[in-house]
């Protein structure tokens, strides 16, 4: 996906079986597309292993909300214990409950026929939290755990910058983030080359759409080449390498880059962006403090290419974590 713009241009169709679909390769026509005319774009095209995995899988294991419900009560309860278990991931996270956030507390308790929470719209909201939420973290951070043996530099400056700035006596948390722009950058660096979602998630224009003089009929399938963007070299110092320096200034501060949409872009922007930077910066910023991750010897070298099915991850690996010897510093 990655050499596609080079050979094929900003603007492609490809044949995904019978399916023509159109491939979007550079920054510019993405956000014309999703964010100018998000819109035009924000269909989803129908795909049948997630009909599968949602109406097999999820209604199969969440069970216990499937049948029936008898009366409103047991109705009320129900969503009251999904709610609390809701509230729970976020409060462990952030300190905010879920619930209390984004108001699902309220939402989930009416009753009026006006309302969008029946039970299909609820395992689908169940789906989007288990599967949109923990394997695209989960698989980052296993991206995570392979780049960073490989380089122990990179693990030592961050390793350095949390002990300068938070010690060893708690955990780092989010109000920390600002000073430990190392850190930050490492982990963007991580999403860079993780490329978790090369073709992002697939799009469907909603009518007739022009773009760039071409004309996509209403029901098109669109893939959004995040691969391309992702190793830029217009955009990139170092496109083709493991290198936080990607995402830091000449000072060494942390800077955002506008062509890293490793969520998308756009109305269907992923949802749980927040929730996963939130989640990214505790878990690597903690690993980090406390443990050195090391390539074992003689087990040759990591196979970077990776497998792309749903997400693109990485093949099994092994690797040693070794406790740090935290006894000596601390702020
Ligand atoms: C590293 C973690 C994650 C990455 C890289 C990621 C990436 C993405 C991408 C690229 C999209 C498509 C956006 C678009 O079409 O413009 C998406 C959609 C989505 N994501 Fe995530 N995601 C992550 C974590 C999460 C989490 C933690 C949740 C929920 C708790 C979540 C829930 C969703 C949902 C529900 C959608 C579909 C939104 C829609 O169709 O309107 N994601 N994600």
């Amino acid at each position: 996906m990655s050499a596609m713009r080079e050979k094929f241009g900003d603007i492609s169709l490809v044949y995904i079986g019978r399916t023509p679909t159109v491939v979007l390769s550079r920054f510019s026509v993405i956000k014309e597309a999703l964010v100018h005319a998000g819109v035009e774009f924000a269909g989803r095209p129908t795909v049948p292993v997630f009909d599968w995995i949602i109406h097999g899988l999820v209604k199969c294991h969440c069970g216990h909300l499937s049948g029936r419900l008898e009366s409103e009560s047991q109705w009320d309860l129900r969503i009251k214990k999904l709610v609390l278990f809701i509230s729970m991931l976020g409060i462990g996270l952030s300190g905010v409950p879920v619930s209390e956030s984004c108001g699902w507390g309220q939402v989930w308790q009416k009753s009026d026929p006006e309302t969008t929470f029946f039970e299909e719209n609820l395992f689908m909201t169940i789906a989007d939290l288990f599967l949109a939420g923990t394997d695209t973290t989960a698989t980052t951070l296993r991206w995570g755990l392979l780049y960073l043996s490989q380089d122990p530099e990179v693990q030592e400056r961050c390793h350095q910058e949390i002990v300068r700035e938070v010690g060893y006596d708690r955990p780092p948390s989010l109000k920390d983030k600002d000073r430990l722009p190392n850190v930050e950058a490492t982990i963007r660096e991580i999403q860079r080359v993780g490329n978790i979602a090369p073709i992002c998630v697939p799009r469907q224009v909603t009518k007739d759409t022009e773009l760039c003089g071409y004309t996509l009929p209403k029901g098109t399938q669109v893939f959004c080449n995040l691969s391309s963007m992702l190793c830029d070299k217009d955009h990139w110092k170092f496109p083709d390498q493991f290198k936080p320096v990607n995402f830091l200034d000449d000072q060494g501060r942390f800077c955002k880059r506008e062509t890293f949409i490793p969520f998308g872009t756009g109305l269907r922007v992923c949802p749980g962006e927040q929730l996963a930077r939130l989640e990214l910066f505790v878990y690597f910023s903690v690993l980090l403090q406390r443990l050195e991750f090391i390539w074992p010897d003689g087990t040759g070298t990591p196979d970077l290419a990776g497998s792309f099915g749903l997400l693109r991850t990485p093949l099994p690996f092994q690797v040693i974590c070794q406790s740090r010897d935290t006894t000596g510093q601390s702020k």
